[in-house]
């Protein structure tokens, strides 16, 4: 198939791009390189525009004779949609629809869309299955759920077949470990872990070790980069036939922040220092998913189910890429 990548430069995009390539797909890379990397494309076909660009988007689904979307150019902050939600509508929201019309003008139907745990906001219950209530407790996690919503209403009239992916926590290398984390800044904890053991940061700071979890900090359940795009290619196959699959994306299983902590220290081979400060808002003490319906519908077979190895890829990457894709 032909598969417009939309943020394909980023992390999640550009390890789909490079599976979707490997599996003998045809992707198109298009990005506005606001927050991705060129280098990161890896040689496949790269269009800069910007989602918001409706008669660029038309031009490139019809002459690329595109059969189907993903779209990973999503904002992702959950602090930064608190201060700033107008932005994360107008790309989060605002932007999709632009896409979603772009499809339906040129009769394009399949579409693959990241969604995320954050629309559970605080689950009354884990591991957490589709079904649980969507109750978002911050505007990216609104935003993702209006986004699925609105395919859920464009699917019905028949113009669109959709995958929502509620991905848990993404982590790790992929591309036999060529492609990588690196945002900027960065806000996540393994990668920010790998800093410090690096030297790059003075410390990894602990937020909130006081919550209703075994060691007191936050469980999470980090999914490798390579089981995550891999489920995007079986869910791109159902869509075939299928107009509407919701599916958590994570491992089952879940890891403090002290246990992440411990093992970066262990694969990396260095001490740093743990700094304990207060909560960050809006953290839910525990997410992790119940992934049987992805298991068992899309036959989707992790291959990462360990932290360490997960850790191990990511290490690998951040060791000879010092400088992220360098700036
Ligand atoms: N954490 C720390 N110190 C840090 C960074 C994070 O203790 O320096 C903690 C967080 O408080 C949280 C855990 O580590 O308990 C994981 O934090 P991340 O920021 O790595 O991941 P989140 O679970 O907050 O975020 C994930 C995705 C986001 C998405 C969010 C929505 O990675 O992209 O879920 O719920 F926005």
């Amino acid at each position: 198939m032909n598969v417009l990548v939309c943020g394909g430069a980023g992390y999640i995009g550009s390890n789909m791009t490079a599976m979707l390539a490997g599996a003998g797909h045809k992707p198109v890379v298009f990005d506005n390189l606001s927050k991705g990397h060129k280098e990161a494309v890896k040689g496949q076909e790269l269009i800069t525009g910007d989602l918001a660009d409706f008669d660029l988007l038309v031009k490139v689904l019809k002459e690329k004779k595109i059969d189907a979307a993903m779209h990973f150019a999503a904002f992702i902050e959950v602090g930064e949609s608190v201060e700033k939600p107008l932005d994360y509508y107008r790309n989060n929201v605002c932007n999709t629809l632009i896409l979603l019309a772009a499809m339906e003008q040129t009769g394009v139907k399949k579409f693959v869309f990241s969604s995320s745990a954050a629309v559970y906001g605080m689950p009354k219950s884990v591991p957490i299955t589709e079904d649980l209530p969507k109750e978002p407790i911050n505007p990216y996690g609104e935003t993702k759920l209006a986004v699925e919503r609105m395919c859920h209403f464009q699917s019905q009239t028949g113009k669109l077949n959709y995958a929502a992916l509620r991905y848990f926590n993404a982590c790790g290398a992929g591309g036999n470990g060529t492609l990588g984390e690196d945002h900027k800044p960065e806000s996540h904890l393994i990668p920010l872990v790998i800093a410090a053991a690096m030297g790059k940061r003075p410390d990894i700071k602990i937020y909130g070790t006081d919550y209703p979890t075994p060691d007191g900090t936050c469980i999470r359940d980090y999914i490798h980069i390579e089981d995550l795009c891999s489920a995007h290619l079986l869910a791109l196959e159902k869509l075939e036939n299928k107009s509407e699959l919701v599916f958590n994306l994570g491992n089952g299983k879940g890891y403090s922040v002290r246990q992440v902590i411990e093992t970066v220290k262990k694969v990396s081979g260095k001490s740093f220092k743990v700094t304990e400060v207060a909560r960050r808002l809006g953290d839910p003490p525990v997410l992790t998913a119940d992934a049987s319906k992805a298991i068992k519908e899309l036959g989707w077979k992790v291959k990462y189910p360990a932290l360490e190895k997960i850790v191990e890829t990511a290490w690998l990457w951040h060791s000879k890429n010092p400088d992220g894709y360098g700036k």
